[in-house]
């Protein structure tokens, strides 16, 4: 057995710290600043042989586990900031945002209580407030930041049935459900299973988006009359195709029943800052309770999602934890943990309200407009391509399209070689059981003259 190490070793700040500091800061500056690498995936047997065993009981050192780091494993991701990485919902967080992580790493800040974390719950409230502003809610309406828009979704959820369960006093209905289409996202679903309840399915249009007659119709034909129905799920930028339901029409039905109406702006919130675009959001400021993550469209670094509510007491009655040992926590002002499932929790909002702070929210309209702009001018591109086709009309910043002739395995090998030739990380969806292509451009960096060889290999 190896003898006892001297306990504070890894605690203390020497030569060594200093060393590895610069170390640090040498590769963030070096990553922040040079041309983003794509990279790829590799097999873990691959990862195993270069990498080797990484925990030990001695430990490698610094120098060796950054050498990993950095020549095995990091190459071994993709950068989500990449400009032609177009897949899912990539990330393109601002110079600002990135490096303001390191610090808010550095603080220590539980940021789950206003007693342990004010400035950084002020700071984040700040932000959040601006999000509160662009969607026309309340003074009064905030939250808190949690991990991604799943989390956001299932918080929401968890609040708006608790209100519906404390408006009903105990009279608990067959079955609690939630209203929604079949465009919401898939977290919704998960959420709608976690909290064993069911969904009262409310057809698309045309585009998939929720329409409120549509709701109306389908509450009306609902054989329950709707009852246990709590919540209706908007969408405000869908997932797949990137469009915003009809929130107003969705608000009117929500108010004329009592329904706690969600907008998942998870992807698309961000869109509330361009003036392009804004218009297709009316009707948000009647929600209660909205999704945006700025680790999507509004370059924010992983993890950050921000949940807001119209009425915060409706979300801190049903996530306020009651322990003895938090009978110490001052309740009198903001404590973000009552408002989701979670206690302790990152300032994960600080690098985005940094960012915000320092660059300014122009800067942010600016941006968001200059993706919606080449998002446009993509289409166009791909309408002007013979053998290309738009599918739908980009609403947001999602563009699908269809290659004449193609089939999926088509578009999964075109795919794979644009990622094996370290071009472009693009992956294809379905659209009404067709297989299609999909861009999703939230990163400013990204220009037409990038993508215009994509679309160009598509034809080769
Ligand atoms: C509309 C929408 N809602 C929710 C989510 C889930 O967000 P997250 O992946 O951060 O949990 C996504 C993710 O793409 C989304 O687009």
């Amino acid at each position: 057995m190896s003898p006892p190490t001297d306990p504070s070793r890894m605690h203390r700040y020497d030569d060594q710290s200093d060393a590895l500091a610069r170390a640090v800061f040498d590769y963030v500056a070096d990553r922040t600043r040079r041309e983003v690498p794509l990279d790829r995936p590799r097999p873990a047997a691959e990862l195993e042989a270069e990498a080797g065993a990484g925990v030990t009981p001695e430990g490698l050192g610094w120098r060796e586990a950054l050498r990993r780091f950095t020549e095995v494993l990091a190459p071994a991701t993709i950068s989500s900031d990449h400009p032609l990485h177009l897949a899912y919902v990539p990330g393109a967080p601002t110079e600002s945002a990135v490096l303001f992580d390191l610090v808010v790493s550095a603080s220590s800040i539980f940021a789950g209580s206003w007693q342990e974390g004010a400035g950084a719950v002020f700071a984040e409230n700040q932000a959040l407030g601006w999000l509160a502003a662009l969607c026309g809610l309340p003074t009064g309406a905030g939250g808190c930041f949690v991990s991604g828009g799943s989390a956001a979704n299932l918080s929401a959820l968890v609040a708006a049935r608790h209100a519906a369960a404390t408006r009903r006093r105990g009279d608990r209905p067959r079955r609690w459900r939630v209203a929604a289409t079949a465009e919401a996202h898939s977290s919704v679903r998960s959420a709608t299973a976690i909290m064993d309840v069911d969904l009262l399915h409310v057809p698309g249009d045309a585009r998939g988006a929720l329409r409120g007659d549509a709701l109306h119709d389908a509450l009306a034909a609902d054989p329950d009359g709707g009852d246990g129905v709590f919540a209706v799920v908007t969408t405000a930028g869908s997932t797949n195709v990137g469009i915003v339901d009809d929130l107003a029409g969705a608000a009117r039905v929500a108010s004329e029943r009592g329904l706690w109406l969600h907008v998942d702006a998870a992807y698309g919130g961000a869109a509330l800052a361009a003036p392009s675009v804004r218009h297709l959001f009316a009707g948000v400021e009647h929600a209660d309770s909205v999704t945006i993550d700025p680790h999507k469209w509004l370059f924010s670094p992983f993890d950050c999602a921000a949940l807001l509510y119209r009425d915060p007491a409706l979300a801190a009655a049903a996530h306020t934890q009651e322990a003895a040992y938090l009978d110490a926590v001052t309740r009198d002002e903001w404590n973000p943990h009552d408002y989701a499932y979670h206690l302790s929790r990152r300032a994960r909002g600080l690098p985005f309200w940094f960012s915000l702070a320092a660059n300014g929210t122009d800067a942010y309209r600016d941006a968001v407009e200059a993706t919606l702009t080449v998002t446009r001018r993509v289409a166009a591109e791909i309408s002007a391509r013979g053998r290309l086709e738009l599918v739908l009309e980009p609403e947001l910043s999602v563009v699908l399209f269809r290659r004449l002739g193609w089939g999926r395995a088509d578009y999964d090998e075109w795919a794979e070689r644009a990622l094996a030739d370290q071009r472009a990380f693009v992956r294809p969806t379905s659209w009404r059981g067709e297989p299609v292509m999909r861009f999703c451009f939230v990163n400013p960096r990204t220009t037409v003259e990038m993508v215009r060889p994509l679309l160009d290999s598509m034809l080769a």
